[in-house]
């Protein structure tokens, strides 16, 4: 049996500004295993990284949860004290984010920075800590180490920082690792490697990991299981393979055309999804993406969808699921084998 690592529960987050509740997260519910890695996956605006920062508990005013729960290891994160959460942020909890400049600090070595985060959290002399943050430094592939750990940031690639971004949220050995956008800012072949590292510490090390990203091409790899956002809700939820090959929600459909395909060649097409995401100030009350999307029928603009469930473990909030919806086939181009 599978361990339940992190449990979201009907979590909604929201944003108090003077316009109004902005409703970003508006009821999301999802597991994280134990060893296990997921993707959340949804154009900019979704509320993908409100979800991770309000899993962290890192929303700053406005922001605040408005209700829900966040089990981790079966303890509700909503409701632990700051004291409590800064020791489970970093310690049991690691998270790495779109710009590892942001988050390293300029003005100390590489090493440094290494050897601080695993002082502060296993407590160890200073040449141990040197000699564990050399071998952190070789486990996420950074050529000679030694002499590495005297660099300071900005003598290192964006895909070598992002690589020392890693190995700092992984000194501490976390139970869960966040990754928000990790490679965004990475060209592909340097995004290929990250995630491929990603891959490899997770077998390695066994962490759980949470891997939000705009782009569907980007998780098919890493991830056994696939979030879809759109709105502030889960539009679907799957397995990879059931993502990819078998889509059964329009908005999944749309993502996975818009993906950019090698395998077309000189024919590579982007599909983008017409029109824009809904105003979450005043979100539709029917399903999110009603307005943009192709098979839109009258209940979807007036009532939002249950969640269907398509087979065990895959579920899809979408009308077109009911028994008496007209069946709809579509090529998403993606083919098995390709993705
Ligand atoms: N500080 C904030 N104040 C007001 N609205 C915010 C704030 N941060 C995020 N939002 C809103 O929350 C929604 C979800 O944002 P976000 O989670 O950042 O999207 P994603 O990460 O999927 O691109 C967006 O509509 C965004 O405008
Ligand atoms: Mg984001």
């Amino acid at each position: 049996m599978s361990e339940k690592l992190l449990e979201v529960k009907d979590m909604k987050t929201s944003f108090f500004i003077h316009v109004g509740e902005v409703q970003a997260v508006r009821g999301v519910s999802f597991t994280v295993d134990k060893g296990e890695a997921i993707g959340i996956v949804g154009e900019s605006g979704s509320g993908k990284s409100v979800t991770s920062m309000s899993v962290m508990r890192l929303l700053q005013y406005p922001g605040k949860i408005k209700s829900g729960e966040i089990l981790f290891k079966g303890e509700d994160i909503v409701k632990k004290s700051d004291k409590e959460m800064m020791s489970i942020r970093g310690n049991e909890i690691a998270m790495i984010f779109q710009d590892p400049m942001t988050s390293l600090n300029p003005v100390y070595t590489i090493g440094d920075q290494i050897m601080e985060a695993i002082r502060r959290h296993q407590g160890l002399s200073k040449s141990e800590a040197r000699k564990k943050a050399i071998e952190m430094l070789e486990l996420v592939g950074i050529p000679s180490p030694e002499d590495r750990i005297k660099n300071y940031p900005h003598e290192f690639s964006g895909g070598m920082r992002q690589r020392a971004m890693i190995a700092i949220a992984l000194s501490c050995q976390p139970d869960l690792l966040i990754a928000d956008e990790p490679t965004t800012a990475l060209d592909v072949t340097i995004q290929a490697q990250i995630l491929e590292l990603m891959k490899d510490l997770k077998d390695k090390i066994n962490t759980s990991i949470i891997l939000i990203t705009h782009d569907l091409g980007v998780v098919a790899d890493v991830c056994s299981r696939i979030v879809v956002m759109y709105g502030g809700l889960i539009m679907e939820e799957g397995t990879s393979q059931e993502i990819f090959y078998e889509p059964k929600h329009p908005y999944t459909m749309g993502l996975l055309k818009s993906i950019p395909r090698l395998d077309l060649g000189e024919k590579k097409r982007l599909v983008p999804i017409e029109g824009t995401p809904p105003d979450l100030i005043k979100p539709p009350k029917g399903c999110p993406f009603a307005s943009r999307c192709p098979y839109s029928m009258k209940i979807c603009m007036e009532h939002r969808p249950p969640y269907f469930e398509v087979s065990k473990g895959h579920r899809s909030m979408c009308w077109l699921l009911h028994e008496e919806a007209p069946k709809v086939k579509v090529d998403t181009g993606v083919k098995r084998g390709t993705a």
